[in-house]
């Protein structure tokens, strides 16, 4: 028998890239993705239909609300996409024996260390998406036992609306790109998070928890666009700003990094440096 795959938010980067890697990678799997007009994951009695008819071995929550600045403004779409949602899908997936996979973020830190941070370190967000997204992760604790909760940092991928396509963008119009250099991440490349989520859902049964997953190396968002305009051969310059050169309505960590040490002690799974997946990733799809 098949193994049965809900994926919410089948639109986004995430939900797109699944798609794609389930298709080419785990033939015996039954994949149905749905998009946000499908499926709110905050309307429990959707979601009962939609678990009461496929009966989904695992659901994987790739839904959130992902615009940071627009958080700040929009806070109850915010809470009832990366909290509420959460919640329902965990109950649900108590209630029907689904193993439930939840994508969290960097942004539940503070940014106030200067070394990775590790599982064990408390979150403390710093903005009102960061909240929301440490709410759901709580919820999902509190309503199911078989979880997995992985914190992937600045997803790029083929798909949707990312950073990729940001730099592409500017770089049509303007001579000199102007990027932060004083907030400093570990980018995560859709398709590595993709393979990792693959390989815990087949490889690693039972081993719920949180786990850190995003590419090898600290760079800022300045380092990214550089390596981006350089791969892709863009005619620009791209200078380094501090943040506070731009008006960001939401704060951010002034550094998240998130340490992959969890995950190569117990798994042996090795992330690949950042560079060589960005290259891959617009290889990929970009050139
Ligand atoms: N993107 C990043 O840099 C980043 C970094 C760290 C963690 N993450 C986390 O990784 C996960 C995947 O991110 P992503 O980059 O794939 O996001 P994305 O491209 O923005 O996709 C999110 C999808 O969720 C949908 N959605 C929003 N609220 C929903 C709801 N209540 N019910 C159903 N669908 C809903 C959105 O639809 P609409 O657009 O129609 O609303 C969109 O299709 C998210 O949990 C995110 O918080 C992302």
């Amino acid at each position: 028998m098949k193994t049965r795959i809900l994926i919410s938010g089948g639109t986004g980067q995430m939900g797109r890239t699944l798609q794609e890697v389930l298709n080419r990678e785990w033939p015996g799997s039954e994949v149905l993705a749905l998009a946000h007009n499908q499926w709110d994951i905050a309307d429990a009695e959707k979601g009962k239909e939609i678990f009461s008819s496929f009966r989904p071995d695992f659901v994987i929550n790739t839904a959130a609300f992902t615009n940071v600045d627009l958080a700040e403004e929009q806070r109850e779409a915010a809470r009832r996409s990366n909290a509420t949602g959460p919640a329902v899908l965990a109950r649900l997936s108590n209630d029907f024996g689904t193993i439930l996979i939840h994508y969290s973020t960097d942004y539940v830190f503070d940014g106030k260390k200067r070394t990775p941070y590790t599982e064990t370190d408390a979150p403390a967000p710093v903005n009102y998406y960061g909240l929301t997204k440490w709410e759901g992760e709580k919820n999902i604790q509190q309503h199911t036992e078989r979880y997995y909760i992985i914190r992937p940092a600045w997803i790029y991928s083929g798909y949707g609306r990312n950073f990729i396509r940001l730099v592409m963008d500017l770089a049509r119009k303007n001579a000199v790109l102007r990027f932060i250099n004083d907030q400093i991440g570990s980018p995560t490349s859709a398709l590595d998070l993709a393979r990792f989520t693959l390989f815990l859902m087949r490889e690693r049964p039972g081993d719920y928890g949180i786990y850190h997953c995003s590419n090898l190396g600290e760079v800022s968002r300045f380092d990214q666009a550089r390596a981006i305009v350089e791969i892709l051969g863009l005619p620009v310059r791209v200078e380094p700003v501090l943040h506070t050169a731009f008006r960001q309505i939401a704060e951010r960590p002034a550094y998240s990094v998130l340490s992959k040490e969890k995950i190569r002690r117990m798994f042996d799974w090795q992330v690949r440096p950042w560079r060589e997946s960005l290259e891959h990733v617009l290889k990929t799809y970009y050139l």
